[in-house]
């Protein structure tokens, strides 16, 4: 099977890119923030703290997260059979998702699941330690970047658009928060694997990041098996 490694901080367009990179390749996508995003609501909805190894670790037993995918190829995540897809795009289940993240068992608890569907279809799948930890023999590893003005500005519009009141400064805060929560934690923080090509999409629009990803997509995987 073929895989796409793509890491990156908060903000940096991983989640679209990486959704019609898929479609172009042909490849099943995956949101592996979705998974930490379940656990971290579940915690929340049971009034845990996120943060506590306490509060979250004796709860993982309790927690069943399937990713489904519906006839567009379009991945719902299943926390306990109910979809959440959807409820957890807030910035409070954001920052829960970035605090559970930091326990190593829950780490630990998600693995074969994200190794499951990467050995059962060709992958695009994006998160944070995907290329460094997940699969470390993907068929190519990005690290997507953009400068930290910009990817405030970005998550600032989309919250805009759902209609959340936050504002710049609070969306800029938060980032600054998780990118520090995501890349200063013990186990599999945030970095750039060896391997990993840099991409910056700071002044790129979506649409050159995304055919420059799939320029390099192509070169890296495609070709490479031709010769
Ligand atoms: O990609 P995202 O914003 O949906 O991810 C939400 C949080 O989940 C992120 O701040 C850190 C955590 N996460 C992680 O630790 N490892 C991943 N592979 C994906 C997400």
């Amino acid at each position: 099977m073929l895989s796409i490694a793509l890491d990156g901080p908060v903000g940096a367009g991983k989640t679209t890119i990486a959704r019609e990179l898929a479609k172009r390749l042909n490849f099943l996508y995956v949101d592996t923030g979705a998974l930490y995003r379940s656990i971290g609501k579940y915690i929340v909805d049971q009034g845990g703290d996120p943060s506590s190894p306490e509060d979250v670790i004796p709860r993982l037993h309790d927690i069943s997260i399937q990713l489904r995918y519906n006839n567009q190829n379009q991945q719902r995540v299943f926390l306990n059979n109910a979809d959440v897809s959807d409820e957890i795009r807030t910035p409070e289940i954001s920052m829960a998702a970035s605090q559970v993240g930091a326990i190593p068992e829950v780490r630990e608890f998600l693995i074969s699941l994200q190794r499951e569907i990467a050995e059962k279809n060709n992958v695009v799948m994006d998160g944070r330690d995907i290329g460094t930890t997940i699969l470390p023999n993907a068929s190519f590893k990005i690290f997507l970047t953009a400068s930290v003005e910009e990817r405030a500005e970005r998550r600032y519009q989309e919250l805009r658009e759902k209609g959340d009141g936050s504002t710049y400064e609070q969306v800029l805060n938060d980032l600054k928060k998780r990118d520090y929560n995501d890349s200063h934690r013990a186990v599999s923080p945030l970095s750039q694997a060896a391997d990993a090509v840099l991409v910056d999409t700071t002044g790129l629009s979506l649409e050159d990041s995304i055919d420059k990803l799939e320029d390099l997509a192509q070169e890296a995987i495609f070709h490479r098996e031709e010769h």
